[in-house]
């Protein structure tokens, strides 16, 4: 047993959750929901850090979500940014199924258009995941930035690539972009800034 495995069996079942993951394997999409325990961290820095309006890049199935908007101020609207149709339409129905169908809004298209449109409207959010394509971390990153109101946390997942971030043999788009993201993190000066290296890593960062 992996300490991640023993940690996560110290938690009882969540029934939204399990049933979004068996909604997802069902459809066939792929199984890349954020990891159980830092779902649990998504929910509880949402609701440490007072957040009222969330924006998240790649929905999947409604997995991260549920966990970002269950730790949202009362009232509160999570924008999820997704590229396909299909998975926003999925997710919204797990997120409905879990009672938080009023709490989201999605925007159906590429991040990079939506992000842009977004700033445009003069938008701005109080709480960020980055989970999409990871070539567009960096630009993500810049864009969630600009959206955030003082104070706002943005979140990168998956920031280790399975091991492909430390390798210096895989030199990649998506691994370059990673590497770039994390030292945007650690080095921007507008940011206050950590990387947990568990499971598959996550940057965790406060927008001075
Ligand atoms: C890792 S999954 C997201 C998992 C989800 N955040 C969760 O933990 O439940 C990545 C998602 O990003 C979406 N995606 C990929 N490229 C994108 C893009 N350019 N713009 C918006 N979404 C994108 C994919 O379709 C996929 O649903």
């Amino acid at each position: 047993m992996t300490d991640e495995q023993y940690v996560d069996g110290l938690f009882g079942e969540d029934e939204d959750l399990v049933r979004t993951k068996k909604g997802i394997a069902e459809r066939g999409m792929p199984d890349i929901s954020i990891a159980d325990g830092y779902g649990r961290l998504l929910t509880m820095l949402a609701a440490m850090s007072g957040a009222k309006t969330a924006l998240e890049i790649g929905a999947l199935g409604g997995y991260s979500g549920i966990c970002i908007a269950r730790g949202l101020a009362a009232g509160g609207l999570l924008t999820s940014l997704e590229l396909k149709a299909e998975y926003a339409e999925i997710a919204n129905t797990h997120m409905t199924e879990a009672g938080l169908g009023d709490a989201v809004e999605y925007i159906v298209g590429d991040a990079r258009e939506s992000l842009a449109r977004l700033r445009e409207e003069g938008r701005t959010f109080d709480f960020f995941f980055i989970d999409a394509d990871k070539e567009g971390y960096p630009v993500y990153l810049e864009h969630a930035i600009a959206l955030a109101n003082p104070g706002a946390v943005i979140i990168g997942d998956n920031i280790l690539l399975r091991g492909r971030t430390t390798d210096p043999a895989k030199e990649g788009p998506s691994v370059k972009a990673v590497r770039h993201f994390n030292q945007q993190i650690a080095s921007d000066e507008r940011l206050m800034s950590t990387v947990l290296p568990g499971y598959d890593g996550l940057a965790i960062a406060i927008v001075k």
